[in-house]
């Protein structure tokens, strides 16, 4: 993975312009890494990640949880925000400072001022484990930005446009990449082909996935 590791820090800095109000700030996280992990660990230790299942009934390949006041959840009866982990029926934990300050450094950086998350999904991809094409559009405002952070062995986004049928183009995202889209492309479609065996220092064989969210 030595290559990786170049383009890695080759690509550092840079930015992916994906639309008019979309972008990926490269390597944008990578130095709050240290201040990130231990809340990501905090988080997952008291919300532990779990397969949920489609309204469709299908198990997902990504595990997930959520930490802030509202996590996104499924079940057969949707899709949905919800201010208590079901497993648990306990409120989802906290959502850890410095993962607020990258969010809002973050949204800033792609010219959202002001950006307050309140909702955070964490998804872990093991080898194989994929997102289909969807949008986001569970918020209650669809003017928030959506803020979301690459942790971990690569993967390639799927991005595209307002309608399912449009052409995707496809962009790797590397460990510490943050996409941003709001604005015009706030409803643009988008998805994870399925995860690439690979080895990373921090996550061995999985990528992480954390997403901010203003849902309510
Ligand atoms: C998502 O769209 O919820 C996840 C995107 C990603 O894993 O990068
Ligand atoms: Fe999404």
């Amino acid at each position: 993975m030595t290559g990786d590791l170049f383009a890695d820090r080759a690509l550092c800095g840079t930015t992916l312009p994906l639309g008019a109000h979309a972008r990926v700030l490269r390597g944008f996280a990578l130095a709050h890494v240290d201040a990130l992990w231990p809340g990501l660990q905090a988080v997952i230790a008291k919300a532990p990640l779990r397969h949920m299942v489609t309204p469709g009934g299908q198990r997902m390949s990504v595990a997930l949880t959520n930490c802030g006041a509202l996590g996104w959840v499924s079940d057969r009866r949707g899709y949905r925000y919800a201010p208590l982990d079901p497993d648990s029926g306990r409120p989802w934990p906290a959502l850890p400072v410095p993962w607020l300050e990258l969010a809002r450094g973050a949204a800033e950086a792609a010219g959202f001022a002001d950006f307050t998350p309140d909702a955070c999904l964490i998804n872990r991809y093991a080898p194989g484990a994929r997102m289909g094409l969807h949008q986001d559009r569970d918020e209650r405002h669809l003017s928030h930005p959506i803020v979301s952070v690459s942790l971990g062995v690569p993967a390639v986004f799927l991005w595209g446009g307002l309608r399912r049928i449009d052409r995707t183009e496809r962009v790797t995202l590397l460990h510490g990449d943050v996409a941003v889209w709001g604005g015009v492309d706030r409803l643009r479609f988008h998805g994870i082909a399925p995860l690439r065996q690979a080895h990373h220092p921090l996550t061995g064989a999985q990528r992480i996935n954390v997403t901010l969210r203003r849902a309510g």
